[in-house]
């Protein structure tokens, strides 16, 4: 099986980075579950010593998901927090790093608990304004880290924009993809250096595997990601990327049914009376809508809406049938949140205010299922 050099999309999804097994035949990549390769003598092996370094399942998630970003190579760990570890890893102690002001909790957690105490320094800035971004450049910043859409207020940031910014300053941008995903959004095409993802959420898409990836093109961020994967070892398992390697066969398909049931849960809502305030960057009321409609292909499965209150919200919450209350999105069932006391109950309160998240907020994972039974729920849930 050859992958044509014009492939489109769906076609990387599904082929990208495998071949039929060469001992057997089989179509499907095995899960190669061993610690070691035995070596055909001293010094002469099959590119195989051990497993930390290289394993041919993780290798084949590596180069499938490096061709759906559009990328050079990828570098699987064992979750998106250690992918983001090993990228942080590049910087050093003096450095200062630009970050989407409501990026993901962990995502906080680690650069203002951890990464803090080996000096480098953050600046959390709302990255939808890129005159924000480009009063927070100073000599020092080595990094611009950026999510788009954020998590749970959805807010945009314009990558070719950022991508503009970062260049000018010798910046590198780090993109966190893991909202978007690659069929909505590549952003190493809009000129981002690396993307991050969780795969434990669309990528993978079930629910069922923790994991994290890095895609990059730069042959100098290249050579530290192999290096680190191998010297910290947060690796991703053969199992995990087996997982993750079925996962990206169905992507496409999977996030068309995201993107239909994001939009018709939004409609909905949108026009519920009890819904103080829908937010979904496909309807014309999101303030960068425009922005999506360019920058986008879809506009994902990720809604927030706003009732009149904490209370409203946690009751309308205890009433669903169907949807699960849960952390973690991307999954093909949807599930359903309060921000303010899961996702976002390490984010200090006032950081919540300040981008805009409230405690009456609630945020869907529109999953794949009939779209009736979805809003069904909801109206049964809100009435
Ligand atoms: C946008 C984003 N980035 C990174 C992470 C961290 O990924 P993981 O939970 O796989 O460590 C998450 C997890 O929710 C996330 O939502």
């Amino acid at each position: 099986m050859k992958l044509p050099a014009d492939a489109r999309f769906s076609t990387i999804c599904i082929h990208a980075g495998q071949q039929p097994d060469a001992a057997t035949g089989a179509i499907i990549t095995p899960i190669y579950q061993t610690s070691t390769y035995v070596q055909d003598e001293v010094g002469k092996h099959k590119g195989y010593e051990y497993a930390r370094t290289q394993n041919p399942t993780r290798a084949a998630l590596e180069a499938n998901i490096a061709a759906i970003e559009g990328g050079k190579a990828g570098y699987a760990f064992a979750s998106g927090m250690a992918a983001i570890n090993a990228i942080t890893s590049m910087l050093k102690a003096g450095d200062h790093v630009v970050v989407t002001d409501n990026t993901y909790g962990g995502t906080f957690r680690l650069f203002d608990k951890v990464l803090t105490k080996f000096g480098l320094t953050f600046s959390y800035v709302d990255t939808s304004r890129l005159d924000l971004v480009e009063t927070a450049m100073t000599p020092r910043t080595q990094m611009l880290f950026v999510e788009t859409p954020t998590n749970p207020v959805l807010r945009l940031t314009d990558l070719a924009g950022v991508a503009a910014i970062a260049k000018t300053h010798g910046a590198t941008l780090v993109v966190d993809n893991t909202f978007a995903s690659p069929v909505l959004q590549r952003p190493l095409e809009l000129g981002a250096d690396m993307v991050v993802h969780s795969t434990t959420k669309y990528l993978n898409g079930h629910s069922d595997s923790v994991g994290g990836i890095v895609v990059a093109v730069k042959d100098e961020h290249i050579e530290w990601l192999k290096f680190i994967q191998n010297a910290a070892g947060a690796i991703l398992s053969p199992f995990d990327s087996w997982l993750v390697l079925r996962g990206t066969k169905t992507l496409a398909l999977r996030m068309r049914q995201h993107n239909e049931n994001g939009m018709r849960l939004a409609e909905y809502l949108e026009t519920h009376p009890k819904v103080m305030r829908t937010i979904y960057p496909g309807l014309k009321s999101h303030p960068q809508h425009d922005l999506a409609a360019r920058q986008m292909r879809g506009f994902g499965g990720m809604l927030t809406f706003e009732l009149a209150s904490e209370a409203a919200a946690r009751a309308m919450l205890a009433k669903l049938r169907l949807m699960s209350l849960a952390e973690s999105l991307g999954g093909v069932e949807t599930l359903i949140s309060h921000p303010a006391s899961m996702t976002h109950a390490s984010v200090p309160a006032e950081r919540r205010a300040e981008i805009g998240l409230t405690d009456a907020m609630v945020r869907i994972s529109a999953g794949v299922e009939d779209a009736e039974d979805l809003i069904a729920d909801l109206a049964h849930a809100l009435g």
